[in-house]
């Protein structure tokens, strides 16, 4: 029953003013979506903000998450992805899954195409159709399209991003686990970015103390691996959560820990009946924020 209401709201919500795209990848014709900023003007830049759906998922979820209005009010073109059917047993365990739908984020999840050379020429065919201020473009995700985010950010480093915004996922290269992380820092080099993460402390999917069998590593450990990629030391305790920032000048990476929630891209509009509680992290409006704050990418291509 719970969703059937799902569907119907996601649906509702959909085809407001989203452009899909098509563009060819060896694995065939694939989609996104582009939503352009309140008062658009071809003759004026725009940060891109990039979004990536979970495990399940669809360029729907862009809706139901408010990520598509909060880069509208903001004045951020809006780049949705959309994943290909994923063999997971997670996906195959479903009793009514939403959609097949993932990324292949490396040990996650059931899907075997090129997706971060997906995200890369979507990024360039959204440069050569819309107004991009290319220091301004920012990668974000939930969930297995978090592990993507995660994926990108340790083999693009700073050449397209400018920061990266990763809610309930991880890294999950090659061989996974605390090893996995050795691998993003040979692959990140001295990049220059910032970085946000966000996990719910009580989280059961990806937990925050990592889960081995999926060679999940632990929230903190993911973390610290940021933390040391990008040279941050200064540390301070972050509102509203026991999350923890560290900083190098103007680049940070930080790390919001949110209690008694589970495996949500957190929202004040999601409704109660269907997600419980609203924990007090507003992650749409907190990682706009967070780009916001970030400065310029000096070194995009
Ligand atoms: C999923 O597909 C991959 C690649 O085609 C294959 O290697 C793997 O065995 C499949 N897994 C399952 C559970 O079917
Ligand atoms: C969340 O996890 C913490 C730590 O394990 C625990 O103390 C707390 O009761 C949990 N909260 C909920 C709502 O389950």
């Amino acid at each position: 029953m719970r969703r059937i209401f799902q569907l119907l709201f996601w649906f509702t919500l959909a085809h407001a003013w989203g452009k899909q795209v098509d563009i060819d990848r060896p694995e065939g014709k694939r989609s996104y979506w582009l939503y352009e900023p309140k008062d658009y003007q071809p003759t004026k830049s725009y940060p891109l903000q990039v979004w990536l759906h979970g495990l399940t998922g669809s360029h729907y979820n862009a809706f139901l998450f408010s990520v598509t209005t909060g880069a509208y009010d903001s004045g951020y073109l809006l780049a949705v992805g959309e994943g290909t059917t994923s063999n997971s047993s997670f996906v195959e365990k479903s009793v009514f899954p939403l959609t097949k739908l993932g990324w292949n984020a490396g040990e996650c999840c059931g899907v075997f195409v090129d997706d971060v050379g997906y995200v890369k020429q979507m990024v360039s065919d959204v440069k050569s159709k819309w107004n991009v201020d290319r220091s301004r473009v920012f990668l974000s995700g939930f969930s297995n399209g978090a592990m993507l985010t995660e994926r990108i950010a340790c083999e693009t480093g700073d050449t397209i991003f400018s920061a990266y915004a990763s809610c309930a996922g991880s890294v999950m290269v090659s061989p996974g686990g605390n090893e996995g992380l050795k691998t993003c820092d040979a692959s990140f080099g001295t990049s220059t970015v910032s970085y946000v993460h966000f996990h719910g402390l009580n989280d059961t999917t990806v937990p925050w103390g990592g889960y081995e069998p999926s060679k999940i590593p632990s929230a903190l450990d993911n973390y610290r691996g940021w933390v040391q990629r990008l040279g941050c030391t200064e540390e301070r305790q972050t509102d509203p959560s026991d999350g923890v920032s560290v900083k190098r000048g103007d680049r940070s990476a930080e790390l919001v820990r949110v209690n008694d929630a589970g495996h949500l891209w957190w929202e004040p509009n999601l409704p109660k009946f269907l997600f419980g509680k609203f924990p007090g992290v507003d992650v749409t409006r907190y990682v706009l924020t967070f780009f916001g704050n970030t400065p310029n990418n000096m070194n995009a291509l």
